[in-house]
């Protein structure tokens, strides 16, 4: 395809420099958006008297049948083009003729590109949500059947405090409600138009931004043009928010690739979700999870990649940009299909609840109990946590539990000891009596999930 630009170059460049400077193989994504925003420049341009209405009509009709027939499949985008915006413009104007020589007044494709991406990262920001909202509700789904479920709560991966299954669970649903809250927070700074900036430093012409910018239904305008043109935090901080989603979901797959090993056994994953071993024929693996996992690593260097090609960049434009998208696409299309896979998985996954309650039987996991025990018996904390600390002791030394021990075996450590201590070190006491807000009890649990259900409306 023809340069836009042939003039006072004749635009025969290099094949080899030509294919290197090509975006169209990875932005002609950007259809969709590029002709929507030519149109609403096209209808500006026509308001204003900068061309005709006739034209106008003559342009936005032309860009419909481009879009109709890419969508369709009739029309298929050249790859020689220079890039999408190339595509487009010269497309029409060998549909329309002379009109569509006039659709690029007042404006540049640096304008035009922002546009484009912020349009893009608009609806993408919409996809990912609802996606994100339905690996919330499967996890939620999960905590409220397993509510009740009594397993080790770690710190250090050492067993610290029993939990329930069901209060874990909301955990993760809590992390991914604030990544729908962080992208909806991240939108109100996409929703910004550059058009209008035009190549760095506005136009003379007579151009009407803001009525440009609303009937593409965004909120404000950029008030600098050279920052409008060369402003891309908006991918900076759209990759972030997907990172700290990658983060979340690989945490979780840490855990559930951890919680099906055999050491552990505390959930199945389902057929459905996980994989055999070509010689191992006992195997089943979890390779969602894990490929989940691995994942995150290339959604972080989508981010790094973002900011180390912005961080030397002079105002305003510059090619270096041209490599936003790439990384942009790579890391959407990642979580999407992270999100996609994520939510069945965990929809179709059982708990092992006889052994996560076996393994909190073991460890010493309600220590903390014993020695708040004393402490409601009047005894200082600081006291209490040594004297049960050596309780634990004498119970490693002959191979007990804390439940095991006797009540004359417990009175050599004190007299504050009574058969009562027996149910407040139980368990279900551990578990039930912790309705701090947020706590693990059963009650405090069913809070959580009616916050995260009412928090789920309003996503
Ligand atoms: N393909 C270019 C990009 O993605 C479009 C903007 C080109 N502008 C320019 N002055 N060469 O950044």
């Amino acid at each position: 395809m023809a340069k836009l630009w042939a003039g006072r170059n004749d635009g025969a460049v290099s094949k080899i420099a030509d294919d290197f400077n090509s975006s169209v193989k990875f932005d002609k994504r950007l259809y969709r958006q590029d002709i929507t925003g030519s149109m609403a420049h096209a209808a500006m341009l026509g308001g204003q008297g900068i061309i005709s209405a006739e034209e106008a009509d003559v342009i936005c009709q032309g860009l419909q049948g481009i879009l109709d027939d890419l969508e369709n499949g009739s029309l298929k985008i050249d790859e020689t083009a220079e890039d999408i915006h190339t595509f487009v413009e010269q497309t029409l104007t060998a549909r329309i003729g002379e009109a569509g020589k006039k659709l690029h007044t007042a404006r540049s494709r640096n304008d035009q590109v922002a546009l484009d991406l912020r349009m893009y990262v608009r609806d993408d920001i919409a996809e990912i949500t609802s996606k994100l909202k339905l690996v919330i509700s499967a996890v939620v789904q999960k905590a409220e059947e397993y509510k009740e479920a009594i397993m080790p709560g770690y710190t250090h991966l050492q067993r610290a405090q029993p939990v329930t299954f069901g209060h874990y669970l909301c955990a993760y649903a809590m992390m991914f409600l604030r990544d729908t809250d962080r992208l909806k927070d991240c939108r109100k700074r996409v929703n910004i138009s550059p058009i209008g900036c035009c190549a760095l430093s506005g136009t003379t012409y007579n151009t009407d931004r803001y009525a440009e910018a609303k009937s593409l239904g965004f909120d404000k305008i950029a008030l600098n043009s050279l920052d409008g043109v060369s402003d891309r935090d908006f991918c900076v901080e759209y990759l972030s928010a997907l990172s700290l989603i990658m983060t979340h979901l690989s945490r979780f797959s840490e855990e559930i690739i951890l919680w099906s090993s055999w050491e552990f056994k505390f959930i199945e994953l389902s057929d459905g979700f996980t994989t055999g071993s070509s010689i191992m024929p006992q195997k089943k693996n979890p390779d969602m999870a894990e490929l989940v996992r691995g994942k995150t690593g290339r959604v972080y260097g989508d981010l790094t990649a973002t900011l180390t090609m912005l961080k030397g960049l002079p105002l305003a434009y510059n090619k270096d940009m041209q490599e936003d998208k790439e990384s942009l696409f790579d890391a959407s299309d990642t979580v999407k299909m992270c999100l996609d896979v994520f939510a069945p998985m965990i929809s179709e996954m059982k708990a092992n609840t006889a052994n996560m309650r076996k393994a909190a039987e073991k460890g010493f996991i309600n220590a903390t109990d014993l020695a708040d025990y004393l402490v409601k018996k009047g005894m200082p904390f600081r006291t209490a946590y040594k004297i049960t600390g050596q309780i634990v002791a004498e119970c490693i030394k002959c191979d007990k539990t804390l439940e095991s021990l006797t009540i004359e075996e417990y009175n050599k450590f004190g007299s504050l000891f009574a058969e009562d201590l027996f149910d407040e070190i139980s368990l279900e006491t551990c578990v039930n009596k912790r309705i701090s807000e947020g706590g693990t009890s059963v009650r405090s649990v069913e809070k959580q999930i009616a916050y995260i259900k009412e928090s789920l409306k309003n996503v």
